[in-house]
């Protein structure tokens, strides 16, 4: 059955924003928004979107709602592993020099852990990390670099020591992992992507898009790569028919461009 109410909200959301909601997964996302309007005493989606036109706050909080950021250093530790001892060496067999993208990175903690590891190979004023999320709030805390006791569980002892200073209850991240990093705003499903990457990490957002949404979005990550460059999807993502993207499994979770 169409629901026009949200049907109409996607219009709305997409003429607003340039944010296309139908481009993720109707019930998820729809359930999550329904229970935020309703704490917030609306009835529908179009009572709730004349709200956002007139509450900036409310805007954010939507933002925030559809966006889902949990993120944390060395997430799923043991593919970061595999990345350290297997992937990036084989890589700089090739290339000296590394360009890096860290996909819907969120509060920075993919990113960030991308240049620790890095920086046991290069020098790291010689690193870049390119770093994308359509949510802007997460790019400025991400520049912020604090970071709470839980971001950091999975943060093995000699990179905590080496880069983290406790600050009160949180975390300060060093300076120098902080510059390795270029954020920049990006809506993976509407804006253009920069090319020729070494390594692609897209982790634990396209869970959240339609079949078709992944489909072009694989398509435009293959075209993204080099030859040879690899892919590092989410410990739930593995791509099926990865061929159709030229695209070969080399360990679990991690797929290389042919
Ligand atoms: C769960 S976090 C994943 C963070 C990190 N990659 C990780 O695995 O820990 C999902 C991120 O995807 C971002 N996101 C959602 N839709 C997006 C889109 N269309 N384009 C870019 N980023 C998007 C969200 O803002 C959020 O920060």
């Amino acid at each position: 059955m169409v629901d026009q109410d949200y049907e109409q909200f996607i219009r709305n959301i997409k003429a607003k924003t340039g944010i296309d909601l139908s481009q993720y997964k109707e019930a998820q996302m729809k359930r999550r928004l329904t229970s935020l309007y309703e704490k917030r005493g609306f009835k529908n989606f179009n009572g709730f979107y004349q709200g956002l036109l007139s509450e900036k706050e409310l805007f954010y909080e939507f933002l925030d709602r559809m966006t889902i950021n949990v993120s944390e250093f060395y997430r799923n530790y043991k593919r970061w592993q595999v990345l350290e001892e297997k992937i990036i060496p084989k890589l700089l067999e090739k290339n000296k020099k590394l360009k890096i993208w860290s996909a819907a990175c969120s509060t920075g903690e993919e990113p960030y852990t991308l240049a620790m590891i890095l920086s046991k190979f290069l020098p790291l004023s010689g690193v870049q990390i390119l770093a994308t999320d359509i949510d802007e709030n997460v790019i400025a805390r991400a520049k912020l670099g604090l970071y709470p006791e839980r971001s950091l569980q999975e943060v093995p002892k000699e990179m905590k020591a080496k880069y983290f200073v406790k600050e009160g209850t949180n975390y300060k991240l060093d300076n120098e992992i902080i510059k390795a990093v270029r954020f920049k705003k990006q809506n993976l499903l509407a804006d253009p992507f920069e090319d020729n990457f070494d390594l692609i990490v897209c982790r634990n957002v396209l869970i959240y898009f339609t079949e078709e949404a992944k489909e072009l979005l694989y398509v435009k990550f293959s075209k993204a790569l080099k030859d040879g460059g690899v892919f590092f999807v989410g410990s739930t993502e593995q791509i099926f028919n990865a061929e159709r993207y030229q695209f070969a499994s080399i360990e679990t979770f991690f797929y290389q461009k042919n």
